[in-house]
């Protein structure tokens, strides 16, 4: 990789080390654009074997690294229960901020940080990939450029191949606020609409450590956009033959689907018991591309070269979506958000 002359680069600091973290900490390594100054991970061999591949300072504490005014930006891949203390303490320090998805578990608290990047004039981006993948983003310039006409229905699958582990699952947030919102966020940033309808089903039938109605391994939620085009997502976290995300919106002049074939490579094994082919497995693998671009982006919007992209405005109507979906759940009945995508309870239990 051609790095940019070292004062022109963005000096970053990673925190949080694991699935998502060490593809953003290899990301930042190589992205011309940055120096990747720290990565910091509470697991002090992990940091320290990270940092030693990478060719930066390690530590195991967050405060210290923020105490350093050369760093410029952070970004945040812990468990999304620490995001909220993380975010605030990298903005109070005047550092620009990425954060993983959710941003924080409430909306109350992605307000408080809102205000706070507002004061202080940091701008913070979600973890919200898919606005960068190429696929979904040639569906969205089609659709944009009128070859759809007026969209009638979206569909979302996401699908993981086996659940993350017990420790990983206790610290997201609710199903909907880890996994569905990838599909919320992206069907308000496909068709460019709010959606003002949610009902959400849920299973829970892979194991005895998922339970209905607080964690279950599959779920569909059925939306209404503001436009009245209507939505399907199906969510799994237990898909066996491996990750799956793909999308569609019918349209009334074209059908745009997204991401049909997600496979390692071009081969198709045939055989006399019928045909293989070899699926992407993990998300690494599918969202490669995504998950760089999404950190170029942010790196240029730092700089100011780029407009703001997956916003913290856009990590709370998000949220508030799954909150919706969570309590549709609990309610057994749709819930309607308003114009300002807060949650109605006009027809509360
Ligand atoms: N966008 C995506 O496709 C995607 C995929 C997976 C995870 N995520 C998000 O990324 C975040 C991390 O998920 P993950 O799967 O990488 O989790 P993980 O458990 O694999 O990694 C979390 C890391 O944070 C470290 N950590 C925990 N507490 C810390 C602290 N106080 N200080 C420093 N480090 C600390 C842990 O040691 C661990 O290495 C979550 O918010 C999750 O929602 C996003």
């Amino acid at each position: 990789v051609t790095k940019a002359p070292v004062k022109q680069r963005t000096n970053v600091a990673i925190v949080g080390l694991g699935r998502m973290g060490a593809l953003h900490a290899r990301n930042l390594a190589t992205t011309p654009a940055t120096r990747l100054v720290y990565v910091v991970d509470e697991q002090s061999e992990l940091a320290n074997r990270i940092a030693a591949e990478l060719d930066s300072k390690c530590s195991n504490k967050l405060d210290v690294v923020l105490a350093d005014p050369a760093i410029e930006a952070v970004v945040i891949a812990s468990p999304s229960r620490m995001h909220l203390r993380m975010v605030s303490s990298a903005l109070a320090a005047g550092k620009h901020v990425f954060c993983e998805k959710p941003l924080a578990l409430t909306p109350e608290d992605i307000r408080q940080l809102l205000t706070q990047a507002r004061a202080t004039r940091r701008l913070v981006q979600v973890g919200f990939h898919r606005r960068f993948d190429p696929d979904w983003m040639a569906a969205r310039e089609r659709l944009r450029a009128g070859e759809l006409g007026r969209p009638y229905l979206f569909r979302s699958t996401l699908r993981e191949r086996e659940p993350p582990s017990a420790g990983y699952i206790a610290s997201a947030g609710s199903f909907f606020a880890d996994f569905t919102i990838h599909d919320l966020d992206a069907a308000r940033w496909l068709l460019g609409e709010e959606i003002v309808e949610v009902q959400a089903f849920a299973a829970a039938l892979s194991d005895p450590r998922f339970e209905l109605p607080a964690s279950p391994d599959q779920v569909v939620v059925v939306v209404r956009f503001a436009g009245g085009a209507l939505g399907v997502i199906d969510n799994s976290r237990t898909a066996g033959y491996g990750y799956e995300c793909a999308g569609e919106v019918l349209g009334e002049r074209a059908t745009a689907r997204i991401g049909e074939r997600q496979t390692r490579h071009n081969v198709e094994l045939l055989t006399r018991r019928g045909a293989m082919r070899d699926y992407q497995l993990e998300f690494h693998e599918r969202f490669a591309a995504a998950y760089r671009a999404e950190i170029e982006h942010f790196v240029g919007a730092v700089r100011g070269r780029l407009e703001a992209e997956a916003t913290g405005e856009d990590a709370l109507a998000a949220l508030e979506l799954a909150i919706a979906a969570d309590r549709s759940l609990n309610a057994c009945r749709p819930v309607t958000v308003d114009a300002v995508r807060r949650v109605k309870e006009a027809d509360a239990v």
